[in-house]
């Protein structure tokens, strides 16, 4: 046998990397009749199988443009079809504007390859998406939280957070999901997101706005969906000059149509698209042609307006069937009342014991993500994330009942 030496180190950050704690729930999911309130999963059920089909079919009959290669940016049918969402969400946008990325996750994960050095301060509104929180660990990012309530981030605290820092660390990011947040499912309320433009103007950092769930938004008292506030990037577009919007627009047609297609979209100035284009070369080239393809033809279709608003009607039901059953009675779980999206976020009483509960929760089958994922640090154990997008109602009482049980015996 040759003598060997020991192969090379992994690098710092991958030498004892931390994985998803959400991806870690994954072997209870596959136990006979668990209920999970865990994943942001849209449901099964809403996937507007046929439309797809058509679209899948249609993309195939295009042949050499979907098989093959594409640019970097993305199909320009793809990439305007886009920049028209943009532009309904109250954006200005063309084609030329967006990025095609592989998931809005990719979207992030490139800024933070062109943006963040190791120990550069990223500020990040908390309890957070935990796959932010990766990237950033990854990325060796020094993690500033921002607290939020009921109306999101807030920007106060950002401001006397920002005035103690010092000038060597003013930080270069700050991450917030405005709409429906993950996993608070808060709505930034409108005089914050001005507030947030200022400060990053102020202070010279990028905003990143991530919006997967902006067009799930509930029904309010008239039947109707409430208008929404304009997106921070909007706001971007009002209060800095042209060409130095500090917003950087991110969302995906992942909870809308199918998150298999992989398919988000970035929209931000020219020096941050062509910097991430670059980023992308060398993470995958381009995004599928074939599925960008299929999400061309699907957009183009117009079947997707028909296809959000029976999963904002469908998510409202379920939402309601998990708050109204965790209301009722002494449950020991108090949680939010979402206006939009897929998460509820709840507080337990100091009286359970969380991991206790958890275990009890998976014992009588049903599982949500404990808190602690969505800390940076000092998380509040006391915590928890449940989503009511992927199980139909009749799942979601049963839920209701087994996490009833196991409060009773955690308690
Ligand atoms: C806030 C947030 N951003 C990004 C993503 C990733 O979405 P995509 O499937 O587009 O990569 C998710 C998925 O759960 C999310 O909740």
């Amino acid at each position: 046998m040759t003598a060997s030496t020991a192969p090379a180190p992994f690098a710092a950050a991958f030498a004892e990397p931390a994985g998803s704690p959400i991806r870690e729930l994954f072997p209870y999911l596959s136990r006979p009749g668990m209920i999970s309130l865990a994943g942001g999963y849209p449901s099964p059920s809403l996937f507007d199988a046929e439309g797809l089909a058509q679209a899948a079919r249609q993309a195939l009959l295009q042949g050499a443009g979907a098989l093959q290669y594409g640019a970097t940016e993305g199909l320009p049918a793809l990439r305007e079809a886009l920049a028209l969402q943009a532009r309904e969400r109250g954006m200005q946008a063309g084609a030329g504007d967006i990025l095609v990325t592989t998931g809005s996750q990719q979207g992030f994960d490139l800024l933070v390859r062109v943006l963040v050095e190791p120990g550069d301060t990223v500020l990040v509104e908390v309890p957070a998406y935990p796959a932010t929180l990766q990237a950033l660990r990854l990325a060796q990012a020094r993690i500033l939280p921002v607290p939020m309530d009921e109306h999101g981030l807030q920007t106060d605290a950002l401001a006397a957070l920002l005035a103690g820092l010092p000038a060597d660390q003013q930080p270069k990011l700050l991450y917030t999901v405005p709409n429906f947040s993950n996993p608070r499912g808060t709505l930034l309320a409108a005089q914050r997101r001005q507030a947030l433009v200022r400060l990053a103007l102020q202070h010279g950092f990028r905003v990143v706005e991530d919006d997967p769930y902006g067009e799930l938004r509930f029904d309010g008292e008239t039947g109707t969906p409430p208008p929404m506030p304009p997106t921070v990037r909007a706001v971007g577009e009002q209060l800095a000059p042209a060409d130095s919007n500090p917003v950087v627009y991110l969302s995906s047609l992942s909870k809308t149509v199918a998150p298999a297609l992989r398919v988000g979209w970035m929209l931000a100035d020219a020096a941050v698209l062509r910097r991430c284009a670059v980023a992308k070369q060398t993470a995958d080239l381009c995004t599928s042609p074939l599925t960008q393809t299929v999400a061309a033809c699907y957009l183009q279709s117009g079947r997707y307006p028909a296809t959000v608003q029976r999963a904002r009607q469908e998510y409202q039901r379920r939402m309601q069937a998990l708050v109204q059953g965790l209301a009722s009675g002494d449950s020991g779980i108090r949680c939010s009342r979402p206006a939009g999206g897929m998460f509820v976020w709840a507080s337990l009483d100091t009286r359970i014991e969380p991991q206790k509960l958890f275990d009890a929760a998976v014992a009588q089958g049903v599982i949500y993500v404990p808190g602690k994922a969505f800390y940076p640090q000092d998380p509040d154990l006391h915590t928890l994330r449940m989503s009511f997008a992927a199980p139909e109602v009749p799942q979601i009482e049963q839920a209701v009942q087994r996490l009833r049980t196991a409060v009773q015996q955690a308690g």
